[in-house]
C-alpha cells in the first residue's frame, strides 16, 4: 500500500485513510438508462479526477466499448469534454444509443411510461421481429430491466425473485427510466454514436493529440468473470487492443480485471498500472486494474497501489483468451 502525506484531493472516493473503502455508488448521479453488467459507475470519481489532472482539457472523449455509457454521459453532463464518441458493437445496445442520438428519446420515455409490465407482456414485446430501431431500443430496455443481472447475452432468463421478492418488476422504475431518457436530450447532440468495432475506432482517432480514450473492454476469460458470459460480444483480441493503445498520441485510461495475463501485457507495452478497490455485485470488495501512460496522480488515494510483479510461471500457465 502507498503511504503519503498529501491531503486527499478526492475525499468522496475513500472515506477513511488507509482503509480500502470503495466508492458509495449512491452518491454518483446515475445518468445511464441501463443497468449494465460490468458498469463503471463506481469509477466516475476516478475518471473525473483523471480529466482534472490532465495538462489541457480534452475536447473529445472516445469510449470504444461504451455499453451503458456512464463515463461518456458523466463527461458530457459535467462538461469535462465537449463531445463524446461512443462505440458499441452489440446491435441491441446500439439501437438504444441510436434512438437517443436520432432524437427519439422522448418517444422511448413515453413508451416506457405507458407499458404495463407483466411477464406475458414482456414476452410478447421481445418476441416481435422485424421491428424498427426505436422498437428494438424498447425491447433492449425491457430485457435489460427484466433479465437476470441485466445480461443481454443469449441464454439468460428472467430474474427469478428480484428485489424484495418483486420478481420481474423489481428493476422496472418507469418514471425514473423515462426521466433518464428525456434528460439525455440535453447531451444527445454532443454524442457521436457508432455501431462499429471499438478497435477500428481507436485506430481512427489514435493520431490526434487532443483526444482522450476511456477503454473498458470485455474482460479476459481467465479473470474474475471466468465461465460467465456477460455480453453477446465477449471475445476480443486483447493483444491488438494493447498495441493500439501504444499508438495513441493523446491519452487513455483502461480498466481491466486483475489477472496475470493482463498485467503481463501492460508490462510488455510499458504502461503503468494501479489497483483500485470496488464492490462487486455480491458486495465483496475486490480490486480492479487501471492501466495508463502516467498514473502517479492516483497515488493520492491511500487505498490505491501498484500490483506486485508476477511469478513467471503464472503468466505461462494462463494464456490470454481471444
Ligand atoms: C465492460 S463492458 C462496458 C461497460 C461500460 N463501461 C459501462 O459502464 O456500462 C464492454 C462492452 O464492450 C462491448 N464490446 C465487445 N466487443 C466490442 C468491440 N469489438 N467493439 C465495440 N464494443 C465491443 C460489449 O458489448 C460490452 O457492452
Amino acid at each position: 500500500m502507498q503511504t503519503n502525506t498529501q491531503p486527499m484531493l478526492f475525499p468522496e472516493l475513500f472515506q477513511e485513510r488507509d482503509i480500502p473503502k470503495p466508492v458509495n455508488i449512491a452518491s454518483i448521479p446515475q445518468r445511464s438508462p441501463f443497468r449494465y453488467p460490468g458498469g463503471k459507475t463506481w469509477f466516475v470519481p476516478t475518471f473525473r479526477n483523471w480529466i482534472k489532472n490532465l495538462h489541457t482539457k480534452p475536447k473529445v472523449l472516445v469510449e470504444p466499448f461504451a455499453g451503458g455509457g456512464i463515463i461518456s454521459l458523466t463527461a458530457l453532463f459535467e462538461k469535462l469534454v465537449d463531445r463524446a464518441v461512443m462505440v458499441e458493437i452489440d446491435a441491441d445496445v446500439a439501437a438504444v444509443w441510436m434512438t437517443v442520438v436520432n432524437g427519439n428519446a422522448d418517444w422511448l420515455a413515453k413508451r416506457i411510461i405507458e407499458f404495463d409490465l407483466t411477464k406475458e407482456s414482456v414476452i410478447r414485446e421481445i418476441s416481435k421481429t422485424d421491428v424498427d430501431e426505436k422498437e428494438r431500443a424498447f425491447q433492449t430496455i425491457l430485457k435489460n430491466r427484466t433479465f437476470h443481472g441485466g445480461i443481454l447475452a443469449e441464454g439468460v432468463g428472467f430474474t427469478k425473485y428480484g428485489e424484495n421478492g418483486k420478481g420481474i418488476r423489481s428493476r422496472w422504475y418507469p418514471k425514473t427510466l423515462a426521466r433518464r431518457f428525456t434528460d439525455l436530450n440535453m447531451v444527445a447532440e454532443r454524442i457521436d454514436f457508432r455501431h462499429e468495432d471499438g478497435l477500428e475506432v481507436i485506430q481512427q482517432f489514435s493520431e490526434q493529440k487532443d483526444i482522450v480514450f476511456f477503454i473498458d473492454p470485455p474482460y479476459t476469460a481467465g479473470g474474475k468473470k471466468a465461465g460467465k458470459r456477460l455480453y453477446r460480444h465477449n471475445s476480443l483480441d486483447h493483444d491488438r487492443l494493447f498495441s493500439l493503445c501504444r499508438s495513441i498520441k493523446g491519452n487513455f485510461l483502461m480498466t481491466y480485471d486483475n489477472s496475470e495475463e493482463v498485467k503481463a501485457m501492460a508490462r510488455t507495452h510499458g504502461f503503468q498500472m494501479r489497483l483500485v478497490p470496488m464492490n462487486n455485485t455480491h458486495h465483496a470488495t475486490m480490486e480492479e486494474l487501471v492501466i495508463g501512460k502516467e498514473l502517479s496522480w492516483m497515488d493520492q488515494y491511500p487505498a490505491v497501489h501498484e500490483p506486485q510483479a508476477a511469478h513467471k510461471t503464472l503468466i505461462k500457465t494462463h494464456p490470454v483468451q481471444k
